[in-house]
């Protein structure tokens, strides 16, 4: 898909479709008036009276669509309602109306070409827009074989208007592309089913990735072993797939720091011998959403070559309940010496996670990131619409924070006192993996990975809700979301921007 800035005026614009946004309750009349004087007073009463008949009035998802018989060069013009014009929401608003536009367009498979006025004023807008428009045309079709269900789009070429000059645009929308493509891109491989996506598949994916200053080298478990990983090789055990422990590195002659990420790569979560429900167990293909987001960061930097240096992780395996699977009571020992009592089996993001990051403090980055479906808590305290984030560092929460919400991705931080740790106590060991049932298990979960960051800045993304969404809406697909590649990705501009 193509994009480009549009310069020709409303009325003379040759394309089978176009949009223009209205903000909520602005006067369409002289809106179209403001934007071109040459549409024909006749079918600009013509489109208020369809407004007035349809009820439109450019609350945000609102659409009509109004064939324009030649009175426009354009047969088909198409309104989309932007919501209220508030300043802090007109990114967000850009990127859903561009999904909602893009999701809509996208099955249709006469259209050729579209020309979109979103009301874009500025080059982030513009951004937003693009990558709403990818983020909305996804589907995953693989595995379909009906010809009904397979219908392509056949836009390859969508043109904006926006108030930005045509070098800050095209940066933008190339911005936009890469981070979206490398959102969708994840979102393949959280859709395919376990089976298919096993550690082997995600390590042939991290090693496909490829642009200047990219590396990746894949440690295997006798690697892994050897590295003292115990815990990771605990989750391991149960599991007939090889477990694999990603390491890829981006390194830029001008970074200013070096950012460290790991994700969790569960490729199924069947709990181990402390076995999930059926229930429980049935989108477990996504505990790999982590990793995702990592290698989908990765993909995007490797394209936008931002001056920063990242050493990233995903730490790969099955939790399987096989012959060889760790028991509930056995004692694993961390790459950092520390001792876990494994009470739950099924606790084993934060065993793969306290390797992972263990691994990475020894790289000496400045901070450390993570993001893993961690606990089935956090769903229930936030739901599919925010994820959590705790910490040590509060300035850093607050900057991943706050590139989460210029990226569409929403975190509410949640507390780590240090009672939580109480709860982590083992008679036995130096901890144990899973606190009390039904305890404020995302914060004493974020209170163990604690004990493997060394007491780097550290902030932890537990993205188990809207890592998953059973419905679509804006520009976040059904399914898989791949949630936290954006947040990556801005982060790591912004910070590299500094
Ligand atoms: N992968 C799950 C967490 C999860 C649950 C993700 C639901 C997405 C949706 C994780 O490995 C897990 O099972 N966590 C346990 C921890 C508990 C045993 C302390 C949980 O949340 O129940
Ligand atoms: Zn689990
Ligand atoms: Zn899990």
């Amino acid at each position: 898909m193509d994009f480009s800035k549009e310069s020709i005026a409303l009325s003379k614009i040759d394309a089978d479709i176009v949009v223009l946004g209205v903000y909520q309750d602005e006067n369409i009349a002289e809106l179209l008036k403001s934007i071109d004087n040459d549409v024909p007073a006749d079918f600009v009463s013509e489109v208020e009276a369809e407004c007035r008949r349809e009820d439109f009035t450019g609350k945000s998802k609102q659409t009509v669509s109004i064939a324009t018989f030649a009175k426009l060069k354009s047969p088909r013009l198409i309104l989309r309602g932007l919501g209220k014009d508030k300043a802090e929401d007109r990114v967000s608003a850009s990127r859903k109306a561009a999904a909602g536009l893009a999701r809509r367009l996208s099955t249709n498979t006469q259209i050729k070409s579209v020309s979109v006025d979103l009301r874009l004023k500025d080059a982030a807008s513009a951004q937003a827009a693009v990558e709403g428009w990818i983020l909305g045309s996804y589907h995953f079709h693989k595995y379909k074989t009906k010809k009904e269900d397979l219908k392509e789009s056949t836009l390859a070429k969508v043109s904006l208007i926006a108030a930005v000059d045509e070098k800050g645009f095209d940066s933008a929308a190339r911005t936009g592309k890469v981070i979206a493509e490398s959102t969708n891109f994840a979102r393949d491989m959280i859709a395919e089913p376990a089976a298919y996506m096993t550690p082997t598949r995600l390590a042939e994916l991290a090693s496909g990735i490829s642009g200047s200053g990219i590396s990746c080298e894949i440690l295997e478990e006798a690697q892994i072993e050897k590295l003292g990983m115990g815990a990771f090789m605990g989750v391991t055990r149960g599991a007939h797939e090889p477990a694999k422990f990603i390491v890829m590195r981006y390194k830029n002659g001008n970074a200013k720091k070096t950012i460290a990420i790991a994700g969790k790569g569960i490729t199924f979560d069947s709990g181990g011998l402390s076995m999930k429900n059926p229930q429980g167990m049935e989108h477990m293909k996504y505990d790999m959403s982590g990793a995702a987001a990592v290698l989908g960061c990765l993909r995007a930097l490797a394209e936008l070559q931002p001056s920063i240096n990242i050493v990233a992780v995903a730490a790969a395996t099955e939790n399987m309940p096989g012959g060889s699977a760790m028991h509930p009571g056995d004692i694993l020992t961390a790459m950092n010496g520390k001792t876990i009592e494994v009470n739950n089996t099924d606790a084993e993001g934060r065993l793969v996670l306290a390797d992972a990051l263990a691994y990475l403090c020894k790289e000496k980055p400045d901070e450390v990131l993570d993001l893993a479906t961690l606990t089935g808590a956090v769903v229930t305290a936030l739901g599919r619409v925010a994820a959590g984030i705790m910490g040590s560092d509060n300035d850093l929460i607050n900057r991943v924070i706050k590139s989460g919400a210029d990226a569409g991705e929403k975190y509410w931080q949640l507390p780590m006192y240090d009672e939580y740790k109480d709860s982590l106590k083992s008679d036995i060991a130096d901890l144990k993996n899973a606190g009390s049932r039904g305890e404020a298990a995302s914060c004493s979960a974020a209170m163990f990975l604690k004990e493997f960051v060394d007491g780097k800045p550290w902030a932890h993304m537990d993205i188990a809700g809207p890592g998953w969404v059973d419905k679509d809406k804006d520009e976040v697909n059904k399914g898989g979301t791949a949630f936290g590649v954006r947040t990556l990705c801005y982060y790591v501009l912004s910070e590299a921007a500094k």
